[in-house]
């Protein structure tokens, strides 16, 4: 690939010390560089019985044998989030991809709610059984994958807690998969990218 003389210029570039910021700015210039994120929409049941449904864009693939997804939960002052409390008393979460159309669903449920609060309820999402753990899937999301949880690392100063899951079961609506290639038309997940902006699919490029 051809690099324009002048591009390799220090001056080109404006060199940040992550260090130096404070957590807001660093989380603002993190979050808005490692983009487009995919969301993993997280249902989990807390030990009261209640459906708890969350986004999480830090979400990563972190081993295919056998499949590992993971999330990392942040800090919340003074507690921990639901979710993480949910998964660390059951074991069990599943994640849900976030077809199109649902930014303001997932936007809403990012909201603080108290812990007997469910934003499925709320919300009116349609639920549908999972087949191998308690937690519900989200009925109109188009891929789900049920896990059970092999490990929680905890990470940074706040810390983080990066949650690994096994994926025991992996849901993928009818039409959408075809010789175990998913369609990513047909798919059209909803990304995250700064703040409340969300992206869809645009062009693909095949090389
Ligand atoms: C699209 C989106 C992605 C988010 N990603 C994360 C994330 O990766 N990690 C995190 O700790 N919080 C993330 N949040 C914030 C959580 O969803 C929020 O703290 C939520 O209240 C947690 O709910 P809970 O207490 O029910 O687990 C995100 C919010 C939105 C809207």
């Amino acid at each position: 690939m051809a690099i324009e003389a002048d591009t390799t210029a220090t001056e080109m570039f404006d060199s940040v010390n992550l260090d130096s910021l404070s957590r807001a700015e660093r989380y603002k210039m993190l979050t808005g560089a490692v983009i487009p994120r995919p969301i993993a929409f997280v249902t989990t049941i807390g030990p009261n019985g209640i459906i708890n449904a969350a986004p999480f864009s830090q979400f990563v693939i972190v081993a295919v044998d056998p499949g590992l997804l993971a999330i990392s939960i942040g800090p919340r002052p003074g507690s921990l989030k639901d979710t993480l409390l949910n998964i660390r008393s059951s074991g069990e979460f599943v994640i849900n991809m976030v077809p199109e159309g649902w930014e303001n669903v997932v936007q809403e449920c990012s909201a603080d709610q108290p812990a007997d609060v469910s934003e499925v309820d709320q919300l009116g999402l349609a639920t549908m059984p999972s087949v191998h753990i308690k937690p519900p899937r989200l009925a109109d999301s188009k891929i789900q994958f049920e896990c059970r949880l092999e490990r929680i690392i905890e990470l940074g100063d706040a810390p983080n807690h990066f949650v690994i899951g096994r994926v025991a079961l992996m849901h993928v609506r009818h039409g959408l998969a075809h010789d175990c290639k998913i369609d990513p038309k047909k798919h059209a997940p909803v990304a995250r990218i700064g703040g409340r902006n969300y992206v869809r699919l645009g062009d693909i490029v095949e090389c």
